[in-house]
């Protein structure tokens, strides 16, 4: 069994606490937590996987997404282990809440995040990866060497529908994708009324 603790904590959502792997740097593991019963259940996170899986089958590369890597054991419950997403420098890479949280922090990096946005979402629709909500929260900008960077989508991935057809054609998929990219353009909008770089972002992207 795997023993975490407080000192390896890298990140908090609603519902999962986010540790790194006591003894490889680059996995976190996801062990789920009820926050006030704001808990999104079994049937979420079998979702997740399932959906997880099902790429796996398609080969598509894991540039956009973290790799998933099955569930452990952990003092503090089950876990889902999946590929921690680091900066060149060995940080854990920060989410896009943080690059538009500050003008002055979107600016310095408004040509690469216009950049890399529109590669995440050729990268989505060229795979057919379906995204349930895209928030800034959930979407990881990595800075790799040489000043290349990456966004990588971290959480709230596959398809909730009880109809899976989006799952499986990909004209269907297609649409949802650029539905769900409209939502997102709409929810920048929405969380960043003050930020003119964001809202100048968004005509690129
Ligand atoms: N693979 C990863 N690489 C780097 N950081 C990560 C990774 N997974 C999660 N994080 C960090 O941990 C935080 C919480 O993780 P995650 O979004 O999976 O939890 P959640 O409870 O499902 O979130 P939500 O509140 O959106 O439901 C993220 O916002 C991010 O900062
Ligand atoms: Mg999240």
């Amino acid at each position: 069994m795997i023993m975490l603790d407080k000192s390896l904590l890298v990140g908090q959502g609603l519902h999962r606490d986010v540790y790194q792997h006591p003894e490889n740097p680059g996995l976190c593991l996801k062990v789920r937590v009820d926050r006030d019963r704001v808990n999104r259940g079994d049937q979420e996170e079998q979702r997740e996987q399932a959906y997880y899986r099902l790429l796996a089958k398609r080969g598509v590369p894991w540039e956009g997404i973290p790799k998933f890597h099955g569930n452990v054991e952990t003092n503090l419950g089950s876990a889902a282990v999946f590929d921690l997403i680091r900066d060149a420098d060995g940080e854990v890479s920060k989410t896009l809440e943080y690059y538009f949280g500050q003008i002055t922090i979107t600016e310095a990096h408004q040509a690469e995040l216009i950049f890399e946005l529109n590669q995440l979402k050729s990268y989505l629709l060229r795979h057919n990866i379906i995204t349930m909500s895209l928030k800034p929260k959930n979407i990881v900008f990595q800075r790799l060497e040489d000043d290349q960077w990456r966004c990588v989508i971290i959480d709230n991935i596959g398809n909730s529908d009880w109809l899976p057809l989006m799952t499986y054609v990909p004209l269907f998929g297609r649409i949802k994708i650029r539905r769900k990219w409209q939502d997102f353009e709409r929810r920048l909008k929405r969380m960043y009324p003050m930020n003119d770089a964001v809202l100048r972002m968004l005509k690129f992207i």
